[in-house]
């Protein structure tokens, strides 16, 4: 099988998982190529759900294409659950995200949701975060000092550039990536993240960073995961 061939399968196994939740609710909705074959996967079904929380434009423009409800976060209290993917993922459920930019809104909407669903293949499984260089959202005018700060940690920090060019921004290959939100992202490689929940809190508190794409506060609670055997759900 493929790793689009698993995501796929994954993707469906989350529509099943979701159907389980009384209807009418509303739904936590990720970014990335496997929330989008979660999102293709539901859409029949949508019409279980009230309506739908984004984590991106990209999702939401994928959301409202298929004919969801998408709604602002600032109308909803709680959401049932987050359906997402990973870079990586640990055996405790802790997780790297931001490989797609969308790492802040992703962690709001967890912070919102009862349950955090991670949808993966199991190339994303490790024993220990780090290999994925760990994404951190910054304000474009903190990079100095935040960099000074990161490479503390013992990593290379990286600025993220423009490959996905964003039209819409008349973007150029050297130029910075940026975000929904007007950030930039600073990837550190070479970490081996033995205490999540430390480095989060320790990132997160280096003024200039928006968000750290480690999920130990907002980890997974239930993740379903494809290999070639079919797809396993692991309860954290
Ligand atoms: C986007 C993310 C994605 O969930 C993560 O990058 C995994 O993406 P994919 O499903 O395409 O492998 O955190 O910010």
């Amino acid at each position: 099988m493929t790793q689009d061939q698993l995501k796929q399968l994954v993707g469906e196994a989350a529509r099943d998982e979701v159907l389980k939740l009384s209807p009418g609710q509303i739904l936590g909705v990720g970014t990335g190529s496997t929330a989008n074959y979660f999102i293709d996967a539901l859409a029949p079904h949508k019409g279980h759900f009230a309506g739908t929380v984004s984590s991106s434009n990209a999702t939401t423009e994928r959301l409202l294409k298929h004919g969801f409800k998408v709604l602002d976060p600032n109308e909803v209290i709680v959401l049932p659950a987050y359906v997402d993917g990973a870079d990586e993922i640990d055996p405790l459920g802790n997780m790297i995200k931001g490989g797609g930019g969308a790492l802040t809104r992703e962690k709001i909407i967890a912070s919102m949701s009862k349950q955090f669903i991670c949808v993966c293949d199991s190339s994303k499984q490790v024993p220990i975060l780090g290999h994925f260089a760990l994404p951190v959202e910054i304000i474009p005018l903190s990079k100095g000092v935040v960099t000074r700060e990161l490479e503390k940690l013992g990593g290379t920090v990286t600025l993220r550039l423009a490959k996905n060019i964003r039209a819409d921004l008349n973007q150029t290959p050297s130029e910075p990536f940026v975000t929904d939100n007007g950030g930039w992202i600073l990837d550190i490689a070479g970490l081996e993240i033995i205490d999540p929940n430390g480095l989060e809190a320790q990132i997160n508190q280096i003024a200039g960073v928006i968000t750290v794409g480690l999920f130990a506060k907002e980890k997974a609670n239930i993740l379903l995961v494809s290999d070639a055997s079919g797809v396993s759900r692991i309860s954290f």
